[in-house]
């Protein structure tokens, strides 16, 4: 359908498209979870145990949903997560995030397993255009190490260490395909050896990440570069005050969108317990430590879920993987607008007026605390 008959980012994945446009291969690659796919499931319906307390009477004429996110301006409370292998669903791959991102003032987290190389991400972002950088950590450090420092001196604005893989889940409907090794892949493939073909497009390009990571190398990450560390994958409060204790400037609360530890909880339920046990450490929200959440986020309602319990901001992954397979960068650009149509709709019907204004009163979990 023509663009302008999506209304929201459910649309990208359903109504059109990504589901019915996409080769096998690349749909089971993008929509697959672990094992029994509970985690993926549970990612959406922990949003919808939470509901709103709106405000009344609060004079909602101008409302301002912009933000900064690591220091960086942000026109949403919104960052573009990691989403390897984007030339599976579309041909310009992950450069339709970054041209769409540079447009719209949204800052995008390139994934170590890009389709694009680095460079040609890098070059298709504006002068000014803040990006963050997703990493694998590769056996060989000198190689991380490189990799690293490369994008610093590009101007990558944070490093996001994804620590809740090392080892890539079981994606069924995803090994049920074989991985044909493609000009998708073509380009990951270069930092790759020992490919298993026969296992899935995930195993394929996975061999390559360290198991043996460990907190004890958070301090050679801080040696080689001044950008903000955050660990991407964080789900218990005893590895939050970990985070912390190690000195790094944030977490995310993240199930790798379901594609890991199946049964593992959301992102949202566990920003709860999290945040009181933050709260005991210093203060909350804490300036120099930032907690942010993905998984299952489709509405600007969700986020401002998330955000009215704490969270600094909120990653979405297929939400604009889908919208680019769908319509590439035009696509995304429309994921942007009905995003902002939603934070301007619900921030009026909540009676925020700004995401400061956004309190945990604003929101009955009630439902989500009681493990
Ligand atoms: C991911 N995600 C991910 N995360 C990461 O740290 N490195 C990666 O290479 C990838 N690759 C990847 C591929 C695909 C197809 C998906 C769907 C996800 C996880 C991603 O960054 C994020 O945590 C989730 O996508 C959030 O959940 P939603 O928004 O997809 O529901």
């Amino acid at each position: 359908p023509p663009l302008d008959e999506i209304l929201n980012l459910h649309d990208f994945e359903n109504k059109a498209i990504a589901k019915v446009i996409l080769p096998d291969t690349a749909w089971a690659y993008y929509s697959s979870a672990s094992d029994d796919e509970i985690t993926i499931r549970e990612n959406r319906a922990a949003y919808q145990r939470v509901w709103f307390r709106p405000r009344i009477l609060r004079d909602v004429t101008v409302v301002d949903w912009s933000t900064t996110i690591l220091g960086q301006k942000s026109s949403l409370p919104v960052y573009i997560s990691a989403t390897a292998l984007g030339k599976l669903g579309h041909p310009d791959g992950e450069l339709n995030l970054t041209r769409a991102a540079g447009k719209h003032g949204v800052i995008q987290m390139v994934p170590t397993l890009a389709s694009c190389s680095f460079d040609e991400i890098l070059d298709a972002a504006q002068p000014d255009q803040p990006l963050f950088l997703q990493l694998y950590v590769n056996r060989d450090r000198s190689i991380t190490k490189r990799y690293v420092q490369h994008a610093e001196a590009r101007g990558v604005k944070g490093l996001f260490i994804t620590v809740d893989a090392p080892q890539l889940g079981r994606r069924e409907k995803d090994m049920r395909m074989k991985f044909v090794g493609d000009d998708a892949g073509a380009k990951v493939q270069e930092n790759m050896s020992g490919v298993r073909k026969d296992e899935g497009v995930a195993r394929a390009i996975s061999s390559f990440i360290d198991p043996s990571l460990s907190w004890k190398d958070i301090p050679w990450f801080r040696g080689i570069t001044k950008m903000p560390i955050i660990l991407k994958g964080v789900s218990t409060p005893e590895d939050a005050i970990l985070a912390l204790e190690a000195g790094v400037q944030g977490i995310v609360l993240s199930n790798h969108g379901g594609r890991q530890l199946d049964t593992s909880r959301s992102g949202l339920e566990n920003l709860i317990e999290i945040a009181a046990a933050l709260k005991t450490r210093g203060p909350w929200p804490n300036p120099n430590f930032s907690v942010f959440v993905d998984g299952g986020v489709r509405r600007a309602s969700d986020v401002l879920k998330a955000l009215a319990l704490g969270a600094s901001a909120v990653g979405i992954g297929r939400g604009f993987l889908y919208a680019f397979c769908s319509y590439g960068e035009a696509g995304v650009e429309k994921a942007f607008k009905i995003l902002g149509e939603e934070f301007e709709m619900n921030l009026r019907l909540l009676g925020a007026r700004n995401l400061n204004e956004l309190v945990p009163e604003m929101v009955d979990a009630s439902a989500l605390q009681a493990h």
